[in-house]
């Protein structure tokens, strides 16, 4: 109101103002000139911000769902592709080779003698049928007599437990990355782990390789040995007290191995902050694989790679179909 009838008080002042009002006058009463005016600057305002905040609302869901697609997580095979064959033998990692993916992840065990092998202790308790043997109760001669063929039909034909060394030989080259999980156990624990790791890395010209551990010392070991070396440790909770360890402990690692229900947009950003890339373990199944894509995880390491790369191409595909109808 105020602002009117400073206006009409002060056109007198200038001529020209008063014979414009006149003339508008026998058209629009002066009401009806407000309302007008009104209704244009609702007009202009309300409807493209409604459809401003629509559609960037539409925008934040389907970022929500496809930001991943511009930095899609490693694919990493739990001991090759062991939902087609025996987890940690050469049948599982041709096969998950066969299938593209990224990433292998190999267990690491020693035998009472020695020798490292592509062998994890739950798995051996399977082919041993013994709830309690551990890989270094068993000399390199026993492990090579055992025959995977007992408990697993149906594979491609290789009936061994592979030596790291010969895993590594024959993936390798044929993956992005793989990932050595160092188990510790006896007879020798820690002592020489880290140098008889590294020296058949250095065989086998692993280039790729990267080892993470549970083992804190372990890792700080291998670090200390080589510190090019890409090193993990990981991050879950104890089964003891409940407490998840802390989540920046290593300085020289580069790769943080967590536990994937203990992952969230805080940890992603606190690992990231200080470079640190994460690696979720073991999903298998779709929706904390979905999450995990959400959250953005460095590489995600599955039993089922088959099923999480058929799950990341579905929503590969949901989402090209979005962002054409968002652009028309
Ligand atoms: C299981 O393995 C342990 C360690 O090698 C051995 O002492 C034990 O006798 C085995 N048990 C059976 C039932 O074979």
């Amino acid at each position: 109101m105020a602002i009117f009838d400073w206006r009409q008080r002060k056109r007198p002042l200038d001529g020209g103002g008063t014979r414009r009002r006149r003339l508008f006058r026998p058209f629009y009463s002066r009401s009806s000139k407000k309302l007008i005016l009104f209704a244009v600057i609702f007009l202009a305002i309300f409807p493209p911000l409604f459809f401003h905040f629509k559609l960037r609302r539409f925008r934040q869901i389907i970022a929500q769902k496809c930001d991943w697609l511009h930095h899609p997580p490693l694919v990493c095979a739990h001991g090759g592709d062991s939902t087609l064959a025996f987890p940690n033998t050469m049948d599982a990692y041709s096969y998950a080779i066969r299938s593209r993916v990224d990433c292998i992840e190999v267990d690491v065990s020693r035998s009472s003698d020695g020798v490292l092998f592509a062998l994890h202790n739950r798995d051996l308790q399977r082919i041993a049928s013994n709830s309690t043997v551990q890989v270094g109760d068993l000399s390199m001669k026993q492990i090579k007599e055992l025959d995977v063929s007992q408990i697993v039909k149906g594979t491609l034909g290789n009936r061994r437990i592979p030596t790291l060394e010969d895993a590594l030989a024959s993936i390798s080259s044929s993956v992005q990355r793989v990932v050595l999980d160092a188990k510790v156990g006896p007879p020798m624990y820690e002592k020489g782990l880290a140098q008889d790791i590294l020296s058949v890395i250095k065989r086998t010209q692993c280039k790729n390789c990267i080892v993470w551990a549970k083992s804190d010392s372990l890792a700080r070991d291998v670090i200390k040995r080589a510190p090019d070396m890409t090193v993990g440790y990981i991050v879950m909770v104890d089964h003891l007290t409940g407490v998840r360890n802390s989540l920046l402990r290593m300085k020289g690692a580069g790769v943080v191995g967590v536990y994937h229900p203990l992952i969230d947009e805080k940890l992603v950003k606190v690992l990231r902050r200080r470079n640190k890339e994460v690696y979720a373990w073991t999903v298998d199944d779709a929706d904390p694989m979905k999450k995990m894509l959400h959250l953005g995880v460095d590489a995600v390491v599955t039993s089922n790679p088959a099923m999480f790369q058929g799950l990341m191409e579905d929503l590969r595909t949901e989402c090209l179909e979005e962002g054409v109808s968002i652009r028309t």
